[in-house]
């Protein structure tokens, strides 16, 4: 367990070479999106991350906004004043209709069911309590055989989406243009799509619920967001450009990033032996990097247990790893300009149109899952603005 920024940097910066993904990450992946980036390193890595990358560049995320906001306030539209909603189910259905709209380019609503099914699955599968993430994945456990039916049913929804598309310069089209060049596979199309899908729209839900949460319970912070989007909004809607501008919304989303980071840890292998803060790690020591310890760590922070949004505002002289909710060094998170403008635009057009009256009393309680999950419903009380 490595909670010093500097040798975090070491390892995710530095010495990359020498740290490759980890046992627990190989693992996880294994049997769902083998030929995905998020399974593989060395050469293939590389090149199914150069395939990509160019779909994640700033220019092309940021004319995504305007549809961001549209999808939020055709959502939000939908909810009636004093209904009663489960916070991050509703936040699970926005994300991946914002992902399907935008970098994918297909409409995803009515088949929310399929990917949530292997979402949730894969959810139960990455839980460090459960006793059956000890045993081989051929062991047909109960989770191991809703796995397994719910990634083939994706699957099969994934073929059927490839094979409907009509071609546009979204990141579905980026990889099957990759796929006629003779770039990648088939099976390496599909297991993208995949992965973009699992890991795009879970994380930015929880980070969104969170944030909820957390505004719920400072009517003041809430309040003074609506103002900003009040200020920045034209012509009713937000957009891509309006992101530098919504700079109160901006700390609200860094600030839950901090306390609630979605990846809570980040797990490497070394594959040589190599020297670590004055410890000699053995070839294929696990190492693992936890946000949610670093982003707690009072040497770092003031007060690490509140929620304040104004300390993005304050210089501070803290470490650069101090902070890594996208991770760092080249494998970092692929989509953290698309999370970080949909978080913000989201939540600032979810502002301007509605206040959700959260009712939990009791501090939250957390499960470790491959992202930071609440332990019980977040139920909310809709009020339109
Ligand atoms: C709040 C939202 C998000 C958070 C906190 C988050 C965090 C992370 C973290 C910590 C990693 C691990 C990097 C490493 O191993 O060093 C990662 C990887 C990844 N994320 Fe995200 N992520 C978010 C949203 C997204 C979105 C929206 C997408 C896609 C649209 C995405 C796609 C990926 C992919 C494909 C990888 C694997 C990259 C690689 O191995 O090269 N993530 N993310």
């Amino acid at each position: 367990m490595v909670t010093e920024p500097e040798l975090i940097e070491y390892v995710l910066m530095q010495n990359k070479e020498v740290f490759t993904i980890g046992r627990q990450q190989r693992e996880t992946f294994n049997g769902i999106e083998d030929q995905a980036v998020t399974a593989n390193s060395g050469d293939r890595w590389k090149r199914l991350r150069n395939g990509l990358q160019p779909a994640f560049a700033w220019e092309n995320i940021q004319r995504y906004g305007s549809q961001m906001a549209e999808r939020t306030v055709n959502h939000v539209d939908r909810w009636e004043a004093d209904d009663r909603i489960d916070v991050l189910h509703e936040m699970r259905l926005l994300t991946l209709r914002i992902l399907g709209d935008t970098l994918l380019g297909i409409d995803i609503e009515g088949d929310e069911e399929i990917v949530r099914n292997a979402a949730d699955a894969f959810l139960d599968q990455t839980d460090p309590r459960r006793f059956g993430r000890l045993l081989p994945k051929w062991v047909p456990t109960p989770t191991q055989r809703r796995i397994n039916h719910a990634v083939e049913d994706l699957d099969a929804y994934i073929a059927g989406v490839i094979a409907d598309r009509s071609p546009g310069d979204d990141v579905g089209s980026v990889l099957l243009e990759a796929h006629e060049r003779g770039d990648l596979t088939m099976a390496e199309v599909r297991d993208n799509m995949t992965a973009l899908l699992l890991a795009g729209h879970d994380t930015s839900a929880v980070a969104l619920t969170y944030a909820w949460y957390e505004l719920s319970r400072h009517p003041e912070i809430r309040e003074s967001l609506a103002e900003e989007t009040e200020n920045v909004i034209r012509n009713g809607s937000l957009s891509g450009d309006d992101f530098d501008a919504l700079e109160r919304t901006r700390n609200v989303i860094k600030e839950t990033l901090r306390l609630y980071p979605p990846t809570w840890g980040v797990n490497r292998e070394a594959i040589e032996t190599v020297t670590l803060g004055g410890y000699e790690l053995p070839a294929g020591t696990q190492v693992m990097m936890p946000q949610w310890v670093v982003h707690r760590d009072d040497r770092f922070w003031e007060q690490p247990e509140t929620f304040d949004p104004s300390r993005w505002k304050r210089e501070s002289n803290r470490p650069e790893y101090a902070y890594f909710p996208f991770s760092g060094g080249p494998r970092h998170c692929i989509g953290m300009r698309f999370a970080r403008l949909e978080l913000v635009v989201s939540l600032a057009t979810m502002v301007h149109h509605v206040d959700l009256d959260v009712s939990v009393t009791e501090p939250l309680t957390f499960a470790p899952k491959i992202s930071l999950q609440p332990e019980a419903d977040i139920g909310a009380i809709v009020h339109k603005s």
